[in-house]
């Protein structure tokens, strides 16, 4: 069952993670590491180690990139939550980095976490294919991935027009889609199989997701969602919710959601957990 295996994948990714910093200095700003890699719902480690399943590479095998992507998004959270980003004090339910800490410890934390996460994805039990898999993960964070949609992100606060439906997809595919596209296509890249289907899954799961995100901010509970919501609309940020309204928004990630399914078609009933990985993301209280 879906909610069985991300519990499980929660526990394994704790531990890889706590065996990654056991042996780092006793100082504030690896302190403030492990902090950050605390919680979370593990949704991209759990689609590296389902991809990977997938092609026939178990657990113990693939997970140092499960932990290597959650390394990387924790980094992208410290950062995305300092006052000169989105200005948030509650990540996870606790306290963000820089507020528990200071925002140089917060900065150098996510610097920190980002190395860390290329690290584990040189780990030798990764096999002869994770050289690609290191450059997947550079391509998915950098400039033309994740950094640039969150630059996109902070650009659209002050744009004089509100973006279109395609600059907005553009943007979420970049801040949210390529990291959980990495994550969903390192068991293939591992296995050297073709990327493509799970790209096409990746790709309305992710939009899917953060679609989810922003429903969130507007309609969540905030006692659930462990950070601060109604944010959003007074940033000025650009969402699928500012462009189509609150039902606008949930059809169009509702519609994501069969697209990733049906993406998956060629796996059969082996990628059941995949398909209910889709639909948690925007059935998701957090
Ligand atoms: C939050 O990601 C930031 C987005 C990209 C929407 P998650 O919702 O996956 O956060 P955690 O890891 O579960 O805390
Ligand atoms: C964050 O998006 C995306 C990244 C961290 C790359 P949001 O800014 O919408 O995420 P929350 O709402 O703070 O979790
Ligand atoms: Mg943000
Ligand atoms: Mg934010
Ligand atoms: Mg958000």
């Amino acid at each position: 069952m879906f909610s069985d295996r991300l519990a499980q994948v929660q526990r394994l990714t704790q531990t890889a993670l706590d065996d990654a910093l056991a042996f780092h200095p006793d100082v504030p700003v690896v302190h403030a590491m492990r902090y950050a890699l605390q919680g979370g719902k593990r949704l991209r480690a759990f689609l590296v180690l389902e991809s990977a399943r997938l092609h026939g590479i178990y657990d113990p095998d693939a997970m140092p990139a499960a932990a290597a992507v959650e390394a990387l998004h924790a980094y992208s959270l410290v950062h995305d939550d300092l006052p000169s980003m989105d200005d948030d004090d509650l990540r996870r339910g606790q306290p963000t980095v820089h507020v528990k800490w200071d925002e140089a410890t917060a900065i150098l934390a996510g610097d920190a976490l980002q190395t860390l996460a290329f690290e584990l994805c040189c780990d030798p039990i990764l096999g002869a294919r994770r050289i690609e898999l290191v450059a997947a993960l550079a391509r998915a964070s950098g400039a033309g991935g994740m950094v640039l949609g969150q630059a996109l992100d902070i650009a659209a606060e002050t744009a004089g027009a509100p973006l279109t439906l395609d600059e907005i997809t553009r943007l979420q595919a970049g801040k949210t889609g390529a990291l959980i596209t990495f994550a969903a296509t390192a068991g293939a890249i591992l296995a050297g199989a073709d990327t493509r289907p799970l790209e096409r899954y990746a790709r309305a799961l992710g939009l899917a997701f953060q679609i989810a995100d922003d429903i969130l901010d507007v309609a969540g509970d905030p006692a659930k969602a462990g950070k601060k919501l109604r944010k959003d609309a007074g940033a000025g940020k650009a969402t699928f919710v500012s462009l189509l309204g609150i039902d606008g928004a949930r059809a169009k990630a509702r519609d994501l959601v069969a697209q990733a399914e049906a993406a998956l078609l060629a796996y059969g009933a082996r990628a059941d957990l995949l398909r209910a990985a889709a639909r948690f993301s925007i059935e998701r209280q957090a």
